[in-house]
């Protein structure tokens, strides 16, 4: 299992979101790694931001995240919301295929990311 170096613990502080390698890696009070596409239509989540609840939030259409199990806890907003079952059905996949969690370590003042 490779390491990722994904900077420094000042370039991550609480609320922020970065890539490194095949993850997006975030500080919600707690430093954590997913993978990087959204369920939906795979945009990029690095670009998300945190919500108040510690969720990852998708940068395209704020699909929320539950970062502790991949899972998609709500669903495509905007013009998707309004789309009926749209949100559900993507919920139960997440339930399936929840996005893949990385081991986020600190070592000194580097965050890493297996
Ligand atoms: S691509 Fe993430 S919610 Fe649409």
């Amino acid at each position: 299992m490779s390491e990722t170096h994904v900077g420094g613990t000042a370039d991550l502080p609480p609320g922020t979101v970065t890539g490194a390698g095949r993850y997006a890696v975030g500080n919600n009070g707690e430093y954590f790694a997913v993978t990087r596409r959204c369920r939906h239509l795979r945009a990029d989540l690095a670009g998300g931001t945190i919500d108040e609840n510690g969720c990852l939030v998708c940068p395209w259409h704020q699909s929320a995240y539950d970062v502790k199990t991949g899972r998609m806890v709500r669903g495509p907003q905007g013009v998707f919301a309004k789309v009926p079952g749209l949100g559900w059905s993507f919920k139960m996949w997440t339930k399936v295929m929840p996005l893949g969690r990385g081991r986020v370590t600190k070592k000194g003042d580097d965050v890493f990311v297996t």
